[in-house]
């Protein structure tokens, strides 16, 4: 099971991260490969609607930090979307990330929405969002992006949600979502072997 993650929060030791790492760790612990990529560390530019992607090219043209990253995705059985909440949405890095996942969608995604994507069938989405504010806040911030993965063809989406950790600690007393990630990450790993199971010889 190959797992890449998506770290958008600028603070590394953050809440999103501690949360995705947590994930990760449980999930290397039962034999997953794992690649993460913290966004804030890399150099790239938000999609550029040239598109090239649907003219000439199956792939995005633009050639930077994300050339790899977006290659990654590709290959991955899950993919890991990590973000704070800002301003009511996700981070500008993990913003501009989702915007070069164009070069994923055909160029007959909006005539044919049954098939919109270049990638391949079966993957999975894991969402951890953590934000300052109560659960009652924001809560329209996953549905959004929820419908993205969708049409570039990710159709099993999870989410991880931790509220009210305002101060980059604040997760360590969320053991809540810690379990959740704990839980998800064994409960990916067994349908990833029951699945190899399936497809073996
Ligand atoms: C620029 C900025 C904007 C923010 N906007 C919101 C917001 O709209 N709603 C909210 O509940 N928290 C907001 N926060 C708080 C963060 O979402 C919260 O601290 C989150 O847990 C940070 O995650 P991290 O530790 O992974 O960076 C904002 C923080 C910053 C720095």
């Amino acid at each position: 099971m190959k797992i890449v993650a998506l770290l958008g929060s600028p603070r590394l030791k953050g809440n999103s991260a501690f949360i995705a790492e947590h994930f990760l760790e449980t999930a290397r612990n039962l034999g997953a490969e794992i690649q993460s990529f913290a966004l804030n560390k890399l150099t790239y530019r938000g999609c550029q609607a040239c598109r090239a992607c649907k003219k000439t090219s199956e792939t995005c043209i633009l050639k930077d930090d994300l050339t790899e990253v977006l290659s990654a995705v590709q290959e991955a059985d899950v993919i890991v979307f990590s973000s704070p909440v800002y301003f009511g949405d996700i981070s500008g890095q993990m913003k501009n990330f989702i915007d070069r996942t164009y070069c994923f969608l055909t160029p007959n995604f909006y005539r044919d929405p049954e098939n919109s994507s270049r990638l391949s069938s079966g993957k999975t989405a894991v969402w951890i969002l953590t934000q300052g504010m109560q659960d009652t806040m924001f809560n329209d911030v996953f549905p959004r992006y929820e419908w993205v993965m969708k049409i570039i063809g990710i159709h099993k989406v999870r989410l991880l949600r931790g509220c009210g950790l305002a101060k980059q600690d604040d997760v360590l007393s969320c053991v809540d979502v810690l379990k959740q990630a704990e839980e998800l990450a064994v409960h990916l790993m067994k349908a990833g072997v029951d699945n190899d199971g399936a497809r073996g010889p």
